[in-house]
């Protein structure tokens, strides 16, 4: 696993444009080297103001987005086309504008979809998303995202894995129901620890002085149980992007 980065922006506007503009780089990157590229969405206002941005730049044509697997870290158990779920905020901040295949938009079952109000019956049938899409030089049940994008929570979550909760701890499983979320909605399906770190770039990013002790809590090596962003990993790279506020009490940039 890489060892975290940090890189901090001016104010989150600079922040959501310079991930946008990062993004662009590392898919046509992926599409270079292996012919496809694949990443992770985050709910949160950090990573839909990255993909609002991403759909603002003349840049987003450089990527081939008939060559781009999307998929979730997590998403809010909700009816379809509810306005607070991630997928319904990713359409109209990006996918609506973007000409991904249908077959390539890797959404989560809604909680009135296919297996009614199970998240349980929901993750799983996401697991196996996932495991029918790895390629022989995968290793493990899900794929070698390019990049998870992350949105970290004030007590350190990430996706919806929270403090001292039976995702954070969940060793086996690539997808798990979340139950009793602190952040509304409660009922959640979310990837795991173990899934997240498939991914070779992993980027973790907040801004203001509400997350800055979760930031530096998680840069300073507390136990991913208790801050489940301190297990947010990537296996070639780890890049937390922060505005001044939310990096102010980091090790690295105090
Ligand atoms: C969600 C998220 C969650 C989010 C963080 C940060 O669906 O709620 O995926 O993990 O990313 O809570 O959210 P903000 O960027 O809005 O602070």
């Amino acid at each position: 696993m890489s060892r975290p980065e940090v890189v901090v922006h001016r104010d989150g506007d600079l922040l959501a444009a310079a991930t946008a503009a990062r993004l662009v780089t590392s898919l046509v990157d992926a599409q270079t080297a292996r012919g496809s590229a694949s990443l992770v969405l985050t709910g949160g206002r950090t990573g839909i103001a990255v993909l609002e941005n991403l759909r603002d730049t003349p840049a987003r044509d450089a990527v081939d987005w008939t060559r781009v697997d999307l998929y979730w870290g997590d998403e809010r158990f909700l009816p379809s086309g509810h306005p607070d779920r991630n997928e319904t905020q990713a359409r109209a901040a990006l996918l609506d504008h973007v000409p991904v295949p249908v077959s390539r938009v890797h959404v989560m079952e809604p909680s009135d979809g296919r297996f009614g109000d199970d998240p349980d019956a929901a993750a799983d049938a996401y697991a196996e998303v996932l495991a029918a899409a790895v390629r022989p030089d995968d290793h493990g049940s899900v794929p070698s995202f390019d990049v998870c994008l992350l949105g970290v929570g004030e007590e350190g979550h990430v996706a919806s894995i929270f403090p001292d909760s039976p995702a954070v701890r969940e060793g086996g499983r690539s997808v798990v129901g979340v139950r009793d979320c602190p952040k509304p909605p409660p009922t959640r399906v979310s990837l795991t620890l173990p899934a997240i770190r498939a991914a070779r770039e992993v980027w973790l990013m907040t801004t203001g002085t509400a997350k800055a002790d979760a930031v530096a809590l998680a840069l300073t090596g507390t136990a991913e149980t208790d801050l489940p962003a301190a297990g947010a990993l990537g296996r070639h790279r780890t890049l937390w992007l922060l505005d001044p506020t939310a990096a102010a009490k980091a090790p690295s940039v105090a």
